[in-house]
């Protein structure tokens, strides 16, 4: 897609541009690695009573730590021990060294609550500038800021992040979708930082004023804080003729900014490894999988201070693979759900991710769906409630084509799924992050 080489239109060239961890050598990210998670454990350790509880029960200490491969002696971190510990209890300095918190509401029960001193929120802008940066962002552009700014880290993460790199922030947050096109079209931004999902709806409200969305300035797309397909990249890279990258990150261990995928490759995301230490571990087993393998996705702060982070499952599955545009730090592939996200129906596992790829492979939908789950007698179904173009909505004419969706799903997932194409702006939309399933099961 590209509008571009940004290797070529950055004046005295782009490895000049980058921080000195993105051109150090594995050997010496793992070195400094080594060093800074030393530092983490005793750090946890003396200021955490809930770390020097769970390392004591263990019966590990932070000196039995020698090398990258000793963290597996050390305990995991659950959202339950945040949970546990809410809301300041996991905070490794006093209180009034934390100049911000953020909180993750999640479903059920109280918010995690996670904080910052003024170091941490330094190297998150740090981090998140090299971010917009491996996105094709440069210093002078503009740029258009939809994560939702609040508790949740989506907007502020960026923000800080746009600012240290020296752009124009425009912190327009989430929601009021007519003049986020409005201000689009007004200010010129090169680049946008929102949800894949919520880009989708900006795309229809283009067009819903009539708007050419391949006219706008748009050249750079930062999106993440939820799981979106190729296909997806593919949808919105012809739509607005930009380039999209994937972002990850959670709150626990810091918010948006730790891993980043590189516009040149396009090819997962680099865990910037300097400050996160990411592992890949069996979920079932604890067990810690060599890199390539797919797994539980499980990090560990480097340089923290407010709140160190040692081990903190994140549910999220994926698998580690070497470098390439930073050969010095791994990447993550691009996640395919949470595990607490998939869907188990009569034995088989799939993810909201699978159905979105099969969408997006249609010439009807343009990536509005829900998953609905319901149980007759003893059976689960699955229904997907697809949403049509509207240049392509055709009423009761759209049948075969949810039977040939159907039929495929059956072919290439194994599952059986009723396919209900809706008619063009039908499905609720979200300002954030998509909910993409609705189980309406009833409770064991
Ligand atoms: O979503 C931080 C963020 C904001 C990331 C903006 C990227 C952009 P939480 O609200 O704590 O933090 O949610 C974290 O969201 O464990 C994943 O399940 C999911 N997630 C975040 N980024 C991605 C991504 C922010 N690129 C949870 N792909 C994580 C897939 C993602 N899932």
């Amino acid at each position: 897609m590209a509008s571009g080489n940004p290797q070529i239109r950055t004046p005295g060239g782009y490895t000049a541009l980058l921080d000195d961890a993105e051109r150090a050598s594995r050997d010496e990210i793992v070195a400094l690695q080594t060093k800074r998670l030393a530092w983490t454990l005793q750090h946890a350790y003396d200021n955490v009573a809930h770390y020097k509880a769970a390392f004591d029960a263990r019966g590990v200490h932070p000196s039995d730590f020698r090398q990258l491969s000793d963290l597996a002696k050390f305990p995991f971190t659950l959202k339950t021990d945040l949970r546990d510990n809410y809301p300041f209890g996991l905070f490794a300095v006093p209180r009034d060294q934390v100049v911000r918190v953020h909180a993750s509401s999640g479903t059920t029960g109280k918010p995690i609550v996670v904080g910052y001193t003024a170091a941490d929120i330094e190297m998150w802008a740090t981090v998140m500038a090299r971010s917009i940066r491996a996105a094709g962002g440069r210093s002078g552009m503009i740029m258009h800021n939809a994560y939702g700014y609040g508790l949740f880290t989506g907007g502020l993460g960026a923000h800080y992040g746009a600012e240290k790199l020296g752009c124009t922030v425009v912190p327009v947050s989430g929601g009021m979708t007519e003049r986020q096109v409005q201000l689009i079209n007004d200010f010129k931004p090169d680049i946008i930082t929102v949800t894949p999902s919520y880009m989708l709806v900006i795309l229809d409200e283009f067009k819903r004023q009539g708007l050419d969305p391949r006219k706008s300035s748009l050249k750079f797309g930062i999106f993440g804080a939820e799981p979106w397909t190729n296909a997806m990249r593919a949808e919105i890279e012809q739509a607005f003729d930009l380039d999209a990258t994937d972002i990850y990150g959670l709150s626990e261990v810091i918010g948006p900014g730790v891993s980043q995928e590189c516009i040149e490759t396009k090819d997962g995301l680099h865990v910037w490894e300097d400050h996160f230490l990411p592992e890949v571990i069996d979920p079932d087993s604890g067990e810690v999988l060599p890199d390539g393998a797919k797994g539980e996705l499980v990090f560990t702060s480097l340089t923290k201070q407010a709140f160190p982070i040692i081990r903190y499952r994140t549910r999220d599955l994926t698998r580690l693979l070497p470098g390439t545009a930073r050969p010095g730090m791994r990447r993550m592939e691009k996640i395919t759900g949470r595990s607490d996200d998939m869907i188990i129906l009569r034995g088989v596992n799939v993810f909201p991710t699978q159905i979105e790829e099969v969408l997006l492979g249609t010439d009807w939908c343009g990536g509005h769906f829900v998953i609905e789950l319901t149980r007759t007698g003893r059976m689960d179904e699955m229904t997907v409630l697809a949403e049509a173009r509207p240049e392509s909505w055709d009423g009761a004419g759209m049948q075969p084509h949810a039977e040939r969706v159907a039929t495929y799903i059956k072919n290439t997932i194994g599952i059986t799924a009723q396919i209900k194409v809706v008619a063009p702006d039908t499905l609720e939309r979200s300002l954030g992050k998509a909910r993409r399933v609705f189980d309406k099961r009833p409770r064991e």
